[in-house]
């Protein structure tokens, strides 16, 4: 932590632009109101504190006018019964929405072998498109900018998630040893991969071309590339895993090959302005890591800028584990240097750290996952510094249509 926040602060003021007038907030104009519950007086008196609040401030990513810094994270809900995105994640989305607020959907599968989990959504069928599309109205009749999570699990499968009961696919023949579920019960049990061939891999490249045109169809602004968490493209980056002797294996251009291909082929189908890519080269979830996770991060970054994306979702150094923060002397700067376009940071932050990274300059957005799971109104707490709902891991992945899903209060109750 130390170290982070040294790097944060020798940094400054790299690439922070001031920016202009902030959103004005509901309670500016309704303090006064004397029927107001007191917590708006409350409020009305944080305001010259939120006045300068960095996360509040205005930032323009490409064609997007974002009013706040704060994203909601890719947040997997499994509640999409039979792959197919439900009506109850009509209101959850739309409760996190706000103006000018960038929201990134839960991960959701470019195919029929993309999946890994019960109950994900995917978005390769006329009824999944059909299903996202009330889903995302709602996020822009609240004036939010949707992006959608197109994902591939490779190896974090088994046969029950697999097409004919085959087998996953996978950069390796390699299976993952059995996990511990995030329930810290459940024992997840992995099939023994098989190995893409190499004039198989193009058509993988294609189920993302397609997913990504898929999502604007259903409305998304754009799309991002799951390129994290020791998924499918994971597989392919990450030298403990990716073990191939084709030209997708071996050097560290090899192995970025297939993400590169990927982003390639979505910006060719939908505009590189609608394109993000999440990467994790630290973590080492699901058995992924990697012996040089910052030269990793620094060719993707570097490479990237070749295709002009709208961003980089960077997943800090002490995520090694998704939802558990570690001490590290690693920092994402030197990819947020490389980057070109909008930077996007995510994990373990709070509000203070938040503000930290966006005012020193260190990201220009901060992703936020389980406090804005828990905190469908996070933003507007974030501005007004108001305490936070505490999230319930037990819930996080229950299929319920509504407890732990829509039913975490908004600050106010006639919100
Ligand atoms: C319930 C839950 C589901 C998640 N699902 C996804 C997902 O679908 N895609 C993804 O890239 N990361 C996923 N993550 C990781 C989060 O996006 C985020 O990186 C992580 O929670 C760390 O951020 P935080 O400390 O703000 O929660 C998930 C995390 C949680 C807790």
């Amino acid at each position: 932590m130390i170290v982070l926040v040294f790097l944060f602060l020798s940094v400054a003021p790299y690439k922070y632009t001031p920016t202009g007038p902030r959103r004005p907030s509901k309670h500016a104009r309704r303090v006064g109101d004397s029927c107001l519950p007191s917590s708006i007086f409350w409020a009305g008196r944080d305001m010259a504190a939120a006045n300068s609040v960095p996360l509040i401030t205005a930032y323009k990513m490409g064609k997007f006018d974002l009013s706040h810094r704060v994203v909601l994270a890719p947040l997997t809900r499994q509640r999409s019964y039979g792959n197919v995105p439900q009506p109850h994640a009509i209101l959850y989305y739309s409760q996190r929405a706000s103006k000018g607020g960038l929201l990134i959907a839960e991960a959701t599968g470019v195919s029929d072998t993309a999946q890994g989990y019960p109950c994900t959504p995917g978005i390769w069928t006329k009824e999944q498109v059909e299903a996202w599309k009330p889903i995302v109205n709602a996020v822009h009749e609240k004036g939010g900018i949707f992006f959608c999570q197109i994902w591939h699990v490779g190896r974090v499968s088994n046969h029950d998630f697999q097409p004919n009961g085959q087998a996953p696919i996978s950069s390796t023949a390699k299976p993952i040893t059995p996990q511990v579920r995030a329930n810290g019960i459940d024992v997840a049990i992995f099939s023994t991969p098989r190995r893409l061939r190499t004039e198989e891999i193009p058509l993988v490249v294609n189920d993302f071309r397609v997913a990504a045109r898929n999502a604007i169809e259903a409305g998304f602004d754009g799309v991002e590339i799951h390129g994290a968490h020791g998924y499918l493209i994971d597989q392919f980056l990450k030298d403990k895993v990716n073990d191939r002797t084709d030209r997708y294996g071996g050097s560290l251009e090899n192995r970025c090959r297939f993400a590169l291909e990927i982003v390639e082929a979505v910006v060719d189908e939908i505009g590189a302005d609608r394109v993000g890519i999440r990467l994790s080269p630290y973590a080492s979830y699901m058995q992924s890591g990697d012996s040089n996770p910052e030269a990793l991060g620094l060719y993707m970054a570097n490479a990237l800028n070749k295709y002009g994306i709208s961003y980089l979702h960077m997943v800090e150094p002490r995520m090694i584990n998704v939802g558990e923060k570690v001490e590290v002397p690693h920092s994402l700067l030197p990819m947020r240097k490389a980057f070109k376009g909008t930077f996007i940071v995510v994990g373990g932050y709070d509000r203070e750290e938040g503000n930290t990274a966006i005012a020193s300059g260190y990201a220009d957005l901060v992703a936020y996952g389980r406090l804005f799971l828990a905190n469908p109104d996070l933003p507007r707490r974030f501005e007004l510094n108001a305490p936070l709902n505490k999230y319930n891991r037990e819930t996080f992945y229950i299929q319920d249509p509504v407890v732990g899903y829509t039913d975490y209060p908004f600050l106010d109750s006639d919100l």
